[in-house]
């Protein structure tokens, strides 16, 4: 079965641009050999992420991230089961939240 997960954060003081750059370089070849993809959009402090993918590897994915001290505050906006995912080509890739917003809105 695949999900896709939804999740808003607040980041740390102390995670700026190189902080996101270096999760999203991480992130794109860890989630690609899990099946995941999806998004991280970015605003000021605030975080937008967009997890698709195999029901468990997502849920295991999102608590883990849940517990990086990077960021706090997160707060699961929607859950939803999916016939296919949206983000296929990218493991993770990095949209400003204008644009994660547009992406959304076309799900
Ligand atoms: C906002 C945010 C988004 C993240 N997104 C992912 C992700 O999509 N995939 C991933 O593998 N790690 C992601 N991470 C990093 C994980 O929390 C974790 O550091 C990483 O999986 C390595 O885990 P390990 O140090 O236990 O090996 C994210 C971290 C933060 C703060």
């Amino acid at each position: 079965m695949l999900i896709r997960l939804t999740y808003a954060s607040l980041l740390a003081h102390d995670c700026g641009p190189t902080c996101i750059n270096d999760i999203v370089a991480l992130s794109a070849p860890a989630n690609q050999s899990r099946g995941i993809t999806g998004v991280l959009a970015v605003d000021g402090e605030r975080v937008l992420q967009i997890l698709e993918g195999p029901k468990e590897a997502v849920v295991q994915l999102y608590e883990h991230i849940r517990k990086d001290d990077r960021h706090h505050g997160v707060v699961e906006l929607d859950r939803a089961i999916i016939k296919a995912p949206h983000f296929e080509a990218w493991g993770m890739v990095k949209r400003s939240m204008a644009d994660a917003v547009m992406l959304s809105e076309t799900l």
